[in-house]
C-alpha cells in the first residue's frame, strides 16, 4: 500500500554520450562541466564508464560517458541499457564510422532517444554536410532540417559553439519522455560499472532509479549482496544519500558485482544473502561453465 502512496515523479533525465573513437566525448562532458578529464587519460583514450551529475537551468542532468575505442562494445552497449537518451556523437572531420553505427545499434535495441550532436565544426576540415548525408545513408537518420526527425546539433567541444543548443535540445527530449521514478522508498539501482580496488575491495558504480539509496541500506544485485558501507559522489565527496538519477559510487559488495545487474535493496542481510543465494543457485544451474566471478574490464 506504500506504493500507491508513493506516486510517480519526475526525475532528472540520464544521458549517454556515444560514438566512435576519439570524435569527442569526453572532451564535451569536460567542457560542459568545466574540468580535464581527457587530458588525464592513457593516451587519450576513454578505458571505462565514467558518470556525472551537473545542472543546466536549475535541472539536474546526469551524463554516462562511453569509451569509443572498438575493443570496448560491452560497455557501449551497457551505456545504453541504463540510458533514457543516447547523445551519439559524430566528428564532422571523420563522419560516420564503424562504432558510430555500433553505438547506433546500441541505441535502437535500447529503444532510447537519440540526439546527433556533429562535433568539430571549428576544424577547417569539418563537412557538416557530408556529415549529415553519412546519417541519411549509414544511420537512416534524417535531420530535422532535412525534414527528418533526427535532432542534429552542430557543435564544438572546444570552441563551445552549439553545446547550450545541445543541452536545450536534451531538456526538451527529457521532457517529452516524462522520465519518472518512485521517488521514495526502498532504492532500485542499475549498475554501470564494477571492479576490485585494491584498497576499498569491490566498488561498482550505480545510477538509483527508483527510491533513495542510503549508507546502512543491505541489497542484492545479481548474484551478489551486500551492506552499503560507504558513497562516494562524482565530486568525491561521502555522500549518506543518494536521490533518484544520482551517480554514485557503492562500497560494501561481498564480491565483485555483475555489471549488468540492478541493485535492489532489501529488509535485512539476511534477506539479501537468500535471494541472492537463490538467484545464484539458478545462475549456476544455467551456466555451469561460465565463471560468474570474472572481473570485467
Ligand atoms: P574515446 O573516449 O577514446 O573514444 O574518445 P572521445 O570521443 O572521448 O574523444 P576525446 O574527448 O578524447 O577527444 C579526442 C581528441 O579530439 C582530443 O584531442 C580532443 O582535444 C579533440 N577534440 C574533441 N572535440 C573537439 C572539437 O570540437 N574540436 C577540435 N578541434 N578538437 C576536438
Ligand atoms: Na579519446
Ligand atoms: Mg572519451
Amino acid at each position: 500500500y506504500e506504493e500507491q502512496k508513493d506516486s510517480l515523479k519526475t526525475r532528472p533525465p540520464v544521458v549517454t554520450v556515444m560514438g566512435h573513437v576519439d570524435h569527442g566525448k569526453t572532451t564535451l562532458l569536460d567542457n560542459i562541466r568545466n574540468t580535464k578529464v581527457a587530458e588525464g587519460e592513457e593516451g587519450g583514450i576513454t578505458q571505462s564508464i565514467g558518470a556525472y551529475q551537473l545542472e543546466y537551468n536549475d535541472k539536474k542532468i546526469t551524463f554516462i560517458d562511453t569509451p569509443g575505442h572498438e575493443a570496448f562494445t560491452e560497455m557501449r552497449a551497457r551505456g545504453a541499457q541504463a540510458t533514457d537518451i543516447v547523445v551519439l556523437i559524430i566528428a564532422a572531420d571523420d563522419g560516420v564510422m564503424p562504432q558510430t553505427i555500433e553505438a547506433y545499434n546500441h541505441a535502437k535495441d535500447a529503444k532510447v532517444p537519440v540526439i546527433v550532436a556533429i562535433n568539430k565544426i571549428d576544424k577547417p576540415n569539418a563537412n557538416v554536410e557530408l556529415t549529415k548525408q553519412q546519417m541519411v545513408a549509414k544511420l537512416n537518420l534524417i535531420p530535422e532540417d532535412w525534414g527528418g526527425d533526427t535532432i542534429t546539433v552542430p557543435i564544438s567541444a572546444i570552441s563551445k559553439e552549439g553545446i547550450d543548443e545541445l543541452l536545450e535540445m536534451i531538456s526538451l527530449v527529457s521532457e517529452m519522455e516524462e522520465i519518472k521514478c518512485k521517488p521514495n522508498g526502498q532504492a532500485r539501482a542499475v549498475i554501470i560499472e564494477s571492479k576490485l580496488d585494491k584498497f576499498l575491495g569491490p566498488v561498482a558504480t550505480v545510477i538509483v532509479k527508483d527510491g533513495i539509496l542510503k549508507t546502512g541500506d543491505y541489497f542484492i544485485a545479481g548474484s551478489t549482496y551486500g551492506k552499503v558501507r560507504r558513497m562516494i559522489d562524482d565530486q568525491g565527496r561521502t555522500i549518506k544519500k543518494a536521490l533518484p538519477s544520482t551517480p554514485v559510487q557503492v562500497l560494501g559488495f561481498n564480491e565483485v558485482a555483475d555489471t549488468h545487474s540492478i541493485l535492489y535493496v532489501t529488509n535485512s542481510l539476511n534477506q539479501a544473502r537468500e535471494i541472492s543465494g537463490k538467484k545464484k543457485e539458478k545462475e549456476d544451474l544455467a551456466n555451469q561453465n561460465i565463471n560468474k566471478k570474472h572481473v570485467k574490464l
